[in-house]
């Protein structure tokens, strides 16, 4: 890993470690399942994407670790949710048993509720932000997480599970929703956090974090067709065998392979108008972009 980067990630995880909660009076059991939840590692990118924005456009880590943690809480609280039997049903994640079956259903369905809570208390109550940033922070982790976008992709990939039946248009705008937007979210966070609230760099990075997050699901898809058990930490193949709408299902490998690249095309020429190109930012895109888990 690049150095740089993996100082971040090992900042992070102390991070999110001292963000967890440990109360032994308060549910011993819930705040078990959240630490067992964090704990199962993962590839920390969404949190990467904002401390590496931040820093790419001049700021102090610092200031980006309750927003970046925020995110992962966030995508935590996803995970544990879309693992459920009601969703997809799987019963690995991260090389481990998913939450609802290490603990229970209703446990699995609490620790997903008090880590979106959790997201949304650490953005208000970040020291390093000002208010404005604290605000805006909220309202954009809302709109990502809510009925516009995550929920909304989440709805419409469970209704349309067993169907196969969307056009590719229809199954962008369900990436964009459930995996896109939160990858937007934390380019923006890493934006604000460096004081870029409503500029150019803003806009143009939005874009950028839209491709990369709508690449990342495209290799999510791909990598289900090819990967195996093992190396993806969650169960290969679960998407054929519920016959889920997937890039592949709809226009085969090659040219899903060769949509993700061009998105990675897209965003690495934004980052290059912005003279970005050579920043960690770019490599963390290389590194999102060229995976095999
Ligand atoms: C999995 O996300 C869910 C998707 C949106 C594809 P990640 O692949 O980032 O999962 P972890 O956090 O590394 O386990
Ligand atoms: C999950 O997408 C997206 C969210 C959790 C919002 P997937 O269902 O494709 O993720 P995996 O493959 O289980 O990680
Ligand atoms: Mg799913
Ligand atoms: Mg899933
Ligand atoms: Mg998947």
């Amino acid at each position: 890993m690049i150095p740089a980067l993996s100082d971040d990630i090992n900042a992070l995880e102390d991070f999110l470690q001292q963000a967890l909660p440990y109360e032994p009076s308060i549910a011993p059991h819930l705040l078990e399942a959240m630490r067992y939840v964090v704990g199962g590692g993962g590839k920390r990118l969404r949190p990467a994407l904002v401390v590496a924005t931040a820093t790419s456009l001049g700021a102090d880590r610092d200031i980006a670790l309750a927003p970046a943690a925020a995110v992962e809480f966030l995508h935590s609280y996803s995970l544990v949710h879309d693992d459920l039997p009601a969703m997809d049903d799987d019963a690995l994640r991260r090389g481990r048993p998913t939450c609802h079956l290490a603990f229970d259903e209703a446990t699995a369905i609490l620790v997903g509720d008090a880590f979106q809570a959790l997201a949304f208390e650490l953005i208000a109550s970040a020291p390093q932000l000002d208010e404005a940033s604290r605000l805006q922070m909220t309202a954009l982790l809302a709109d990502a997480a809510g009925w516009r976008n995550m929920v909304a992709g989440q709805a419409l990939d469970i209704k349309e599970t067993g169907k196969q039946d969307l056009d590719i248009e229809t199954l962008n705008g369900l990436h964009a929703a459930k995996t896109g937007a939160l990858f937007r979210t934390s380019v923006q966070f890493g934006c604000i956090a460096a004081g870029h609230r409503d500029d150019d760099s803003f806009v143009s990075l939005s874009r950028f974090g839209d491709a990369i997050g709508l690449a990342y699901q495209i290799t999510d898809d791909i990598l289900d067709v090819v990967g195996t058990t093992d190396s993806l930490g969650k169960p290969a193949g679960s998407d054929a065998r519920q016959k889920k709408t997937t890039y592949p299902a709809l226009i085969g490998l090659d040219e899903s392979r060769r949509a993700a690249y061009r998105l990675y095309e897209e965003s690495m020429d934004t980052l290059s108008h912005l003279k970005l190109a050579e920043s960690s930012l770019a490599s963390l895109v290389e590194k999102i972009i060229d995976r095999s888990h």
